[in-house]
């Protein structure tokens, strides 16, 4: 498929916009100030926090998994990497069926309950083995990311 540009430009933070690349849904999300300064502090309730699985490509080995240039932007495939359900996202902070204060806002699989932090980094002792996958992706300017 071909590589598919996305305007980030008119993303508030805390929005996401859903694209397709290659038959996949990838989500593109401006992350807030605090989201990007909340996920150090989730780093021991997280399975993989420095993404070393070697599925991971080199760029999403950091904290915020993303370009170093633009730690707000995220980009995933929205993908449980459970058995493939879409997860739901769920940036509100304290919400209280994700557990109220610790929750810094991510992502809820509902088929079998796998959570994911706004990095798409995964929850210690949920179904989902690995992170969600990070595209290849590099941005064009400041407002527009190519994804593939
Ligand atoms: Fe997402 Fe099983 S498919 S938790």
């Amino acid at each position: 498929g071909a590589p598919v540009e996305v305007d980030v430009s008119k993303l508030s933070p805390g929005e996401r916009v859903t694209v397709e690349w290659r038959g996949k849904p990838i989500w593109v999300i401006r992350r807030t100030e605090q989201n990007i300064a909340d996920l150090e502090s989730l780093n021991d309730k997280l399975a993989d926090p420095q993404s070393n699985a070697p599925q991971q490509p080199p760029y999403a080995q950091n904290l915020h998994r993303s370009r170093e240039d633009n730690p707000e932007i995220a980009v995933l495939v929205g993908i449980c990497t459970h058995l493939g359900c879409s997860p739901t996202y769920r940036p509100e902070p304290g919400a209280k069926d994700m557990g109220g204060k610790e929750w810094k806002g991510g992502f809820f699989c509902p088929c079998h309950g796998s959570k994911f932090d706004l990095a798409g980094r995964v929850y210690a002792g949920v179904p989902a083995p690995t992170n969600l996958v990070i595209p290849p992706f590099k941005f064009l300017s400041d407002s527009v990311v190519l994804v593939g």
